[in-house]
């Protein structure tokens, strides 16, 4: 027997600093509609998705909760395979970068990279962004704060290991022009070479001193190994690399692609690569850098809390139509817009209608007019050669279009084919020849059904990397034997021998858009509360700071001399202030407690020294003080008898 051809792909290891979000969701998903995919073309897959949970950042997010890191990461582990095993992902494993096995191999390397000379110690003094958990030089600041993510950087001064990142340029250049698809898709090769390559890299901080929460240097235990060499080590130390048993980095290894985010594809081609160099082991073949799904006003973000909750949108409509969502409504590698509209109207254009339709139209005419019993009957017309040319060209771009990591190509073809069949459905006119008692026409009858299954047959086999519930339940309405679901079957029109159909449920209930909007809302308030649990016990105790951090912020009254809601937005209000001749706005999300007029010309307490922001195309110069009273309760704190302007200390 001849070995199976291997596949491999990654996500991104996950920090589990936060839930996880719709952004990670959709990563997730695309990897795993890949990985279904491959296995149904006879590969041996290896799925590897995780967490990322060592570093400053995370050290500090459980401190501010009261927990210790480990205690802390345990907690948001467990919820991250809850949301995977909801979203049913297929992941083969699941690597946390606080096993032992992982610490143990990430020594190794280490140690590798040191007696190989491509590790060595000095001071370092530069940048570091903590979010981010990235170092920069001078050069590289943007007005002083982080050039990824805006936010402030600080001074690092540590003796520290680095790594020959600088002696591997020149190979990574060469590397990249004989492996035109290593980063993709290509857009990012130019970000790459003009941002960061051509530039000059320097050699890499890859240990600290200055905080615990890390994989310690082997021989060096004040230090700990730098969060990025830890966490992209993960691709090889979930196979074994570094262990006793490296059978499986011997099977899968060199990894077929890494999915991930654009702003992490420099870490993953450049870092990356140089370490695996460093190693002397071989390059993963492609690293894809998808795109961000954005809302409307840009970012989704914690303090923006305007963060998606994937577990949510899923409970709502169902894993498969949210997957579908995913996969189907941006192209794979460039950002797109997520709006509650948007997935609506996508589950009720595409499953709801024309999928659903032609699903349950078919079985009830094969029921009614067959007892669901249809055998087969060859093609007499055109309208049936059109609905086969439809499935082949359906099942011909399929198989490209996934190879390409192109989901939506690939949906968007075997949806063609559906809009095809519901088509011929009013071509045929089935329910006329229904009427008649004639054997010719009882014949062309089951023609028409007979081909409207095939049509929903490799539809449904085509569908299963996407929505493998749905899709297993359309296939078991058709009665179809195994060997007429599988994944070579898909491609083959009018070979079946026949069907025995029955009336299954409705796959996908359409959704009343306007009134679901609200509901939503009203959905979502209700699962935050709860997850909040009781307000009183709510309050995160932070750590302490000192009367100079204090002294940062300055608090002065204002007055609201003009108020209106902030279009496109139910939560925002736009307030105009006077601070004694001096005017400015605020967007503040009060709006689900107060009215316009019920704050004109009061006084209000404003953080009056907060940087300006933009809410919704709102300018926002500070930040009113408010009470959360209680469960979804908010009280503005007003200063009436006090005057605008005046200093509050
Ligand atoms: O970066 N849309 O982890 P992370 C699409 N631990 N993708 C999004 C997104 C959005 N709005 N927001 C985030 C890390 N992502 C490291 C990775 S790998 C060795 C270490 C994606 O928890 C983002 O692009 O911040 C990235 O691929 C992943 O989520 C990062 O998640
Ligand atoms: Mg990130």
């Amino acid at each position: 027997m001849s070995e199976k051809k291997t596949y491999y792909i990654s996500t991104p290891i996950y920090y589990p600093s936060a839930k996880l979000h719709i952004g990670h969701a959709y990563c997730t998903v695309a990897a795993d509609a890949e990985a279904r995919f491959r296995r149904l073309d006879g590969y041996d897959v290896m799925f590897l998705t995780g967490t990322d949970e060592h570093g400053q950042k995370i050290e500090r997010t459980a401190i501010a909760a009261g927990k210790t890191p480990k205690e802390y990461v345990d907690v948001i582990v467990e919820g991250i395979h809850e949301l995977w095993a909801q979203l049913n992902i297929s992941h083969d494993r699941f690597i946390r970068t606080t096993d032992d096995y992982h610490k143990k191999s990430i020594q190794v390397i280490f140690k590798q990279l040191y007696d190989r000379g491509d590790i060595y110690k000095e001071n370092y003094e530069g940048w570091y962004c903590t979010p981010c958990e990235s170092f920069w030089t001078d050069h590289q600041l943007v007005d002083g704060n982080c050039p990824d993510c805006g936010r402030p950087v600080e001074l690092t001064k540590e003796e520290s290991y680095f790594f020959r990142l600088s002696k591997y340029q020149k190979r990574l250049e060469e590397h990249y022009e004989k492996h035109p698809t290593f980063i993709s898709p290509p857009s990012r090769l130019n970000e790459m070479l003009n941002n960061f390559i051509r530039p000059g890299l320097e050699d890499l901080c890859v240990s600290r001193t200055s905080f615990k929460w890390g994989i310690p240097v082997p021989f060096d235990e004040k230090h700990v190994v730098y969060v990025w060499v830890d966490a992209l080590s993960n691709y090889i130390t979930a196979l074994g690399y570094g262990s006793d048993d490296d059978s499986d980095f011997k099977k899968y290894w060199p990894v077929q692609v890494h999915l991930v985010g654009k702003e992490i594809v420099r870490f993953h081609t450049i870092i990356w690569p140089a370490i695996l160099m460093a190693l002397d082991l071989p390059l993963p073949e492609m690293v894809f850098g998808h795109g961000w799904l954005l809302l409307e006003g840009g970012k989704m973000s914690k303090s923006k809390g305007n963060v998606v909750d994937p577990a949510l949108l899923a409970e709502r409509y169902g894993t498969d139509a949210f997957r579908y969502f995913l996969l189907r409504e941006v192209a794979f590698g460039s950002d797109g817009i997520f709006s509650n509209e948007a997935l609506i109207s996508r589950i009720n254009a595409d499953l709801a209608n024309d999928l659903g339709n032609l699903v349950s139209r078919t079985l009830t005419m094969g029921e009614n007019y067959f007892g669901g019993n249809i055998g087969r009957v060859p093609i007499s017309d055109d309208f049936g050669r059109q609905l086969k040319e439809a499935a082949e060209a359906a099942q011909t771009g399929y198989r490209p279009a996934m190879e390409k990591l192109q989901f939506q190509d690939a949906l968007a073809g075997v949806f063609k084919l559906v809009s095809r069949a519901n088509k011929y459905i009013d071509e045929t006119m089935p329910w006329k020849l229904a009427k008649s008692k004639d054997e010719a026409d009882r014949t062309r009858l089951q023609e028409i059904l007979y081909n409207l299954c095939e049509a929903i047959r490799i539809a449904g086999i085509l569908l299963q990397p996407a929505i493998p519930e749905a899709a297993a339940k359309m296939l078991s309405f058709l009665g179809l034997p195994d060997e007429d679901r599988a994944w070579e079957s898909a491609f083959t029109f009018g070979e079946t021998k026949g069907f025995a159909t029955r009336k299954g449920e409705i796959l996908f209930p359409r959704i009343d858009l306007e009134k679901e909007l609200v509901e939503l809302e009203a959905f979502k308030a209700k699962r935050e509360a709860a997850e909040k649990g009781p307000q009183e016990t709510g309050v995160v105790t932070l750590p302490e700071i000192t009367i100079e951090d204090f002294a940062k912020i300055q608090l002065r009254v204002a007055k609201v001399v003009n108020c209106s809601a902030v279009e496109k937005s139910d939560k925002l209000l736009r307030l105009e202030l006077d601070l004694d001749g001096e005017s400015r706005t605020i967007a503040t999300s009060v709006r689900e407690w107060y009215k316009p007029e019920d704050l004109i010309d009061r006084n209000i307490i404003l953080v009056s020294n907060l940087k300006k922001a933009t809410f919704r195309g709102v300018e926002s110069h500070g930040m009113l003080l408010a009470c959360e009273n209680g469960k979804n309760d908010v009280k503005i704190i007003f200063a009436d008898d006090c005057r605008p302007g005046a200093p509050v200390n």
